[in-house]
């Protein structure tokens, strides 16, 4: 029996968020630059969004660029850009191919503008693709997101749109980027790291985690087959208890 037929396919996850970390590290194990390593996590991106749409997996938020990655230095930073750019535009075709709908969130105005243009010509070319939601997660950070849905509250409560007694989780997830998009219920991370760095917070409440040493660019398909038969052998409660779950 192969990884994939051990998948259940009535469990799936709806929603599957990936911190793709370890590019670098798995360069310098082969003597070459950091970007050598990010153009070979652009095969795990495509491995990740292929297997995930063959299960029936309808999200997958991939965390491509943190605003903390505008600290690298240029050179990286540069080629990560036109990286993006390359293959968001490569890959527009097979996404409308395959029926994949792509979305960013992030503070994508702070993008180079090539690679705004980019995004955004692919997102409307696969806007009404309907199998599986991509989604990039460029410039993204969860704090600031946090941050910019409690300033747009604040501002409803000051022009008497809302009245601040109202407000309750659904006036937050109205007002955060993912407002359309359900929380993951797996959150996996490479590369052997045990953070969240600032990714979904408030998606993540219940989310369960899956922490592996292998590095992004060695991330492939019967890597997240494995993620995914770990997630489907956990219970999840939601704070109820075991005997309530089975009711
Ligand atoms: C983390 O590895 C990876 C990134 C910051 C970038 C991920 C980008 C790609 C896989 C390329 C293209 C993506 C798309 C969506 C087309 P790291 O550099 O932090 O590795 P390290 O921790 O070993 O230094």
């Amino acid at each position: 029996m192969s990884l994939k037929d051990k998948i259940d396919l009535n469990k799936l996850p709806t929603h599957i968020a990936i911190i793709m970390d370890g590019n670098g590290r798995w360069a310098k194990q082969k003597g070459k630059i950091r970007v050598f390593g990010h153009q070979h996590g652009v095969k795990s991106v495509r491995d990740a969004a292929e297997s995930c749409a063959e299960l029936g997996v309808k999200y997958l938020t991939l965390y491509a660029f943190s605003t903390e990655n505008w600290n690298r230095p240029k050179l990286e930073i540069n080629a990560l850009m036109e990286l993006l750019v390359s293959t968001i535009n490569k890959e527009t075709k097979t996404l409308n191919d395959n029926d994949i709908k792509l979305e960013a969130i992030g503070d994508l105005k702070s993008l180079p503008s090539s690679c705004y243009r980019e995004l955004m010509n692919a997102i409307e070319k696969t806007k009404n693709n309907k199998r599986m939601t991509l989604v990039l997660a460029l410039s993204y950070s969860s704090r600031m997101e946090l941050v910019e849905a409690m300033k747009s509250i604040a501002k409803d409560v000051a022009a008497g749109k809302i009245n601040a007694d109202e407000i309750d989780e659904n006036t937050i997830i109205q007002n955060i980027y993912t407002k359309d998009i359900p929380d993951p219920e797996l959150l996996i991370r490479t590369s052997g790291e045990h953070r969240i760095s600032n990714f979904l917070l408030w998606q993540s409440a219940y989310t369960e985690l899956y922490f592996t040493d292998t590095l992004w660019p060695d991330f492939g398909k019967e890597k997240l087959y494995e993620a995914i038969i770990d997630f489907q052998s956990r219970e999840r409660r939601f704070g109820m208890t075991s005997e309530q779950m089975k009711r």
